[in-house]
């Protein structure tokens, strides 16, 4: 990816961020998600009553990119918490990126001093479970 690509990216995650619904962690998080044909979407954690209900939102970005435009391979993902610099998504958020993203899909964090980190998939979970 570019690097204006990256940026953009990460951008989109901060803004999906102030979306977020979280009043019981009060734990903000957007995520970004590009897909190989280039569209980009965008998703916030919405929490719950209760509370295991919370949608991540980095699931809730790969799920919206689903819905909008079907199940397409994912190039990127972006993640950004104002609470949280870094912020690398949760074991579950995981595997679910690992069903339409390779080991080679970028995964770009937001590093202390607002720079993107970009890191693989694969270096996050590797061997992941996937069918053939
Ligand atoms: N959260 C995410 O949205 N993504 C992650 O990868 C980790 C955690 C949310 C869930 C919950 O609403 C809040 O952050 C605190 O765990």
């Amino acid at each position: 990816m570019e690097a204006l690509d990256i940026e953009q990216l990460l951008e989109l995650a901060r803004q999906a961020a102030r979306h977020a619904y979280a009043p019981y962690s009060k734990f903000a998080v957007g995520a970004a998600v590009r897909t190989a044909s280039g569209r980009t979407v965008t998703g916030c954690n919405v929490e719950n009553a209760s509370y295991g209900l919370t949608v991540c939102a980095e699931r809730a970005a790969v799920f919206a990119a689903v819905a909008a435009g079907g199940a397409e391979r994912l190039a990127a993902v972006a993640i950004c918490s104002p609470q949280a610099r870094p912020c690398p998504p949760c074991g579950a958020c995981r595997q679910v990126l690992a069903e339409f993203g390779g080991d080679d899909m970028a995964v770009v964090l937001e590093q202390a001093d607002g720079r993107p980190r970009v890191l693989t998939l694969g270096a996050l979970l590797p061997e992941a479970f996937r069918h053939a």
